[in-house]
């Protein structure tokens, strides 16, 4: 797949996704249930992070039991964690940053992928590779809208999925830039209802936020 037709991709996905929870798995056995709740919420498209020890196996047990997840790895720190995604059946790679190293092996690899980027100077070494989809991390903390309308001056083409510190209250105004295709976070999965179960709490953070966005 070319360069240009793994991003359009990348981009398709984000933008039907419209948000995009921010998981990191403890248990491995809250996976398939954490999953199911977002689906039924209406939330398909989940980053699972490789924060955690039983990280790779939670991704597995989602791809195969919740078949209408779409289930894509975040946290990819090199080109190991890349692989690891790959080999998992990942449908797409997010990362908080960029290096040479996994740059190079993203723009080789067929896993649809965004890096991490927070300055004009990030974006440029993304681009460099090819990529001109990118996450905003962390994006209230380095700029917040401000910040991104001002590298969308040089930068008109690239896309962004803002992430980091993005939550109900302000998911539509970032949404509402013209170069925003999705946003992330953890607030779709607070770690209090993960650790109580609560899967019908998920569930429905789910469906106010998708209520709330579509009615803005
Ligand atoms: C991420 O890795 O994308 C962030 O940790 C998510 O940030 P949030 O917790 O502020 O949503």
């Amino acid at each position: 797949m070319t360069m240009t037709a793994k991003q359009e991709k990348l981009a398709a996905l984000f933008k039907a996704a419209t948000v995009i929870p921010v998981l990191t798995i403890e248990r491995l056995e809250d996976a398939v249930p954490l999953a199911r709740a977002l689906v039924a919420g209406g939330v398909r498209t989940l980053e699972v992070t490789l924060r955690t020890p039983v990280a790779a196996d939670a991704a597995k047990a989602m791809i195969s039991e919740v078949p209408e997840a779409i289930v894509g790895i975040g946290t990819i720190l090199n080109p190991a964690d890349l692989a690891r995604a790959e080999a998992l059946g990942a449908k797409f790679g997010i990362s908080p940053g960029g290096t040479p190293d996994l740059l190079k092996a993203a723009a080789g690899s067929a896993l649809p992928f965004a890096p991490g980027i927070a300055t004009a100077s990030e974006l440029m070494q993304a681009l460099a590779f090819g990529f001109d989809l990118a996450k905003f991390f962390p994006a209230e903390q380095a700029g917040g809208i401000k910040g991104l309308r001002a590298l969308g001056g040089p930068f008109p083409n690239v896309r962004f999925c803002p992430t980091g510190g993005v939550g109900e209250a302000n998911a539509a105004t970032w949404l509402a830039e013209p170069n925003v295709l999705a946003v992330g976070g953890s607030w779709l999965c607070p770690t209090a209802e993960v650790k109580a179960g609560n899967w019908a709490g998920i569930t429905a953070i789910c469906q106010r936020t998708l209520k709330s966005l579509k009615a803005g």
